[in-house]
């Protein structure tokens, strides 16, 4: 064992990663496993707690295998959440240490909840989607992961995975289960290419995000067709062209991105031309990336048997754990089958 400090992260297979993803949550992610323990989990089981179909869970849990894969997350540090039933079991006992009343007021439940009520997704607000901050914080305990970079959308769940720790660790009469710190890293904000007054995101449509495994004449079709003008007042930059600059320098085409940026305060910047070299900078960011994927797409069955086995090997932490919770909270103690 290292004397690296451990992070845990999960993300959960809902379709396409988009730029947005990539350049918010995954780059980061490959980054800090040069110098963290990572532990990275695909959360099939927190897709449930919204209308989903079992086939596309399927097979979206493994495409998103193979598009962290292609960004450079390592086969090692990569688990499929239902690989592993020991966070379900750990989310039943934390069940029984976390108030209704604390849940009742996780921001997310309530915007869901609402959009369940709406009517824009068909289905009842089920009680696995009130208990998806629990299983949340068995994923994030289980492996006594000290960090968990997440979006700021995250706080709350977050502090009650810390509230949860503290109960369990109070009632229990010991420090057993460490207190996670989210992690917040400097990540670029990427807009909706047809609205860039919002987000970009796939709930949205499929013009709005750029799929990262979009191929070269898509990529360049969305960029040149991106709405730049939102009727800002002049003098202000638009959120449009804002998003344009921000997508190029993520490329790191950092000489381009003066030099039209320069342009752009000389009052002589031609849209067109900054989306010309937008769409080729990105184009070419992307294809290492889409050349990877074709890569492991090539060899899936390998792909798929190192996940089973990093998800086997990562499972024995979690077993490690559950021996230790079981003996603590005073339920029957039994041996790991595997
Ligand atoms: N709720 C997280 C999200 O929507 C996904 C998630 C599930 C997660 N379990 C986690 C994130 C554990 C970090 C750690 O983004």
């Amino acid at each position: 064992m290292s004397d690296r400090k451990n992070i845990l992260s999960c993300i959960q297979p809902t379709g396409e990663v988009h730029l947005g993803n990539y350049l918010g949550a995954i780059q980061n992610w490959v980054k800090l496993q040069e110098d963290y323990d990572c532990k990275y989990g695909v959360v099939d089981y927190h897709t449930m707690t919204m209308p989903y179909q079992a086939k596309k869970l399927r097979e979206n849990t493994w495409k998103l295998i193979f598009e962290l894969m292609a960004c450079g997350v390592e086969a090692d540090n990569l688990f499929i959440q239902s690989m592993i039933p020991e966070h379900q079991e750990l989310c039943w006992i934390f069940s029984c240490v976390t108030s209704y009343g604390e849940l009742q007021r996780m921001t997310q439940f309530k915007d869901k909840s609402q959009q369940l009520k709406a009517g824009s997704k068909s289905g009842y607000i089920s009680a696995g989607l009130f208990m998806y901050p629990v299983l949340q914080a068995a994923d994030i305990l289980i492996y006594h992961a000290d960090y968990v970079p997440v979006g700021k959308d995250q706080e709350q769940h977050l502090e009650l995975s810390r509230n949860i720790a503290q109960r369990f660790n109070h009632q229990f009469g010991k420090e057993y289960f460490t207190h996670p710190e989210p992690l917040f890293t400097e990540t670029p904000k990427v807009l909706s290419t047809a609205d860039p007054s919002r987000k970009m995101s796939k709930s949205l449509g499929p013009k709005h995000y750029i799929a990262l495994q979009a191929d070269s004449q898509r990529v360049v079709k969305q960029i040149k067709s991106a709405v730049t003008d939102t009727g800002e007042s002049s003098g202000t930059m638009s959120a449009g062209i804002q998003n344009l600059f921000t997508i190029l320098k993520a490329t790191g085409n950092s000489s381009d991105h003066a030099a039209l940026l320069a342009d752009y305060h000389a009052g002589n910047l031609q849209y067109s031309s900054l989306k010309e070299v937008v769409a080729t900078s990105l184009d070419g960011f992307l294809a290492p990336i889409r050349e990877r994927h074709a890569e492991l797409m090539q060899d899936k069955k390998r792909v798929k048997d190192q996940i089973k086995q990093s998800s086997n090997e990562i499972r024995k932490v979690a077993q490690e754990t559950m021996r230790e919770v079981r003996e603590l909270v005073g339920i029957q103690t039994v041996r790991p089958v595997r």
